[in-house]
């Protein structure tokens, strides 16, 4: 239910992460084994819209256990860095790393804040900012996110922003298809599910979770306001799980409505530049 900010979000939050990172690395949904043979974690369209990254640096925000960002230094990004503020989290991703044989100068894991992301990283700014599905909702302050992400592309870079849409967040679960919450909620959505995406029935005891709404509008705003110039807004009409139950496998492993069905937006990207000079 939608609640106002407990005190203890961020701790209840680095609970729920840390508890659920050994049941993702051991699940099938993330598959490790398949991944360490080569499985690119990446989604096609995040791959066709950021582009040829070799010989670039590329900073991961929220990055879990730094599949997406492996994927992206086997894609030639010349030096990755991933943050989380699960340390289990930075850990696995490290020990992944050195599965791959990435050294720390190639692949480097920081356990930190986002919110603390310019003094934890390594370098003051990298060629790309990247973060993927599933990390905007984690964070009750989008423009302070921005700013964040913001300082840390480098003149001439680029952020790129992967999320699932928050219009999603306001239709039901079953059929997608009625308006049943605020759009533009300002109040957290508290919740205390068990188990987890990545394995719906697994035993887990730390089942809070404090998550945030951001309207697209006010994400590209604020990515606006903190310098970036907005070269594309792209919205997709499928998803990467079965978000409601009238959604549809496809063969390209997005989740879709029926052909006969009106579509929404489930996820959207941007890519914000920042100026050369
Ligand atoms: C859903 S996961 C990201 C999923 C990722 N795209 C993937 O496919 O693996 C969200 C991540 O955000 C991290 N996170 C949540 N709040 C955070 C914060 N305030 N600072 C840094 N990391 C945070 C969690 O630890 C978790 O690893």
């Amino acid at each position: 239910m939608y609640s106002p900010t407990p005190d203890d979000w961020h701790e209840v939050n680095r609970a729920r992460w840390d508890e659920r990172v050994p049941i993702h690395a051991a699940s099938d949904f993330y598959d490790l084994d398949t991944f360490r043979a080569g499985k690119d974690a990446l989604r096609d369209f995040e791959l066709a819209e950021v582009g040829d990254v070799t010989g670039r640096s590329l900073l991961h925000l929220q990055c879990h256990i730094g599949l997406d960002t492996l994927s992206w230094a086997r894609h030639g990004a010349s030096h990755v860095v991933g943050l989380d503020f699960s340390e289990p989290a930075v850990e696995t991703a490290r020990s992944l790393a050195a599965d791959l044989g990435l050294a720390q100068d190639r692949a480097a894991f920081v356990a930190a804040d986002v919110y603390d992301a310019a003094e934890a990283v390594p370098d003051s700014a990298y060629d790309i900012v990247y973060t993927g599905c599933g990390a905007l909702n984690w964070l009750p302050d989008i423009e302070r996110w921005a700013e964040t992400a913001a300082s840390l592309v480098a003149p001439g870079g680029f952020l790129y922003v992967a999320e699932f849409h928050p219009l999603t967040d306001s239709l039901d679960d079953e059929t997608g298809s009625r308006i049943v919450n605020d759009y533009f909620v300002r109040d957290p959505w508290v919740d205390t599910s068990p188990g987890t995406y990545a394995e719906l029935d697994a035993a887990t005891v730390h089942n809070r979770s404090v998550e945030w709404v951001h309207p697209v509008g006010e994400v590209v705003t604020a990515l606006a306001r903190a310098g970036l110039r907005i070269e594309f807004l792209h919205e997709h009409d499928a998803s990467l799980y079965p978000r409601y139950g009238a959604l549809q496998r496809h063969e390209d492993g997005y989740y879709r409505f029926p052909a006969d069905r009106p579509r929404i937006p489930m996820m959207y990207s941007v890519k914000a530049t920042r100026p050369a000079t």
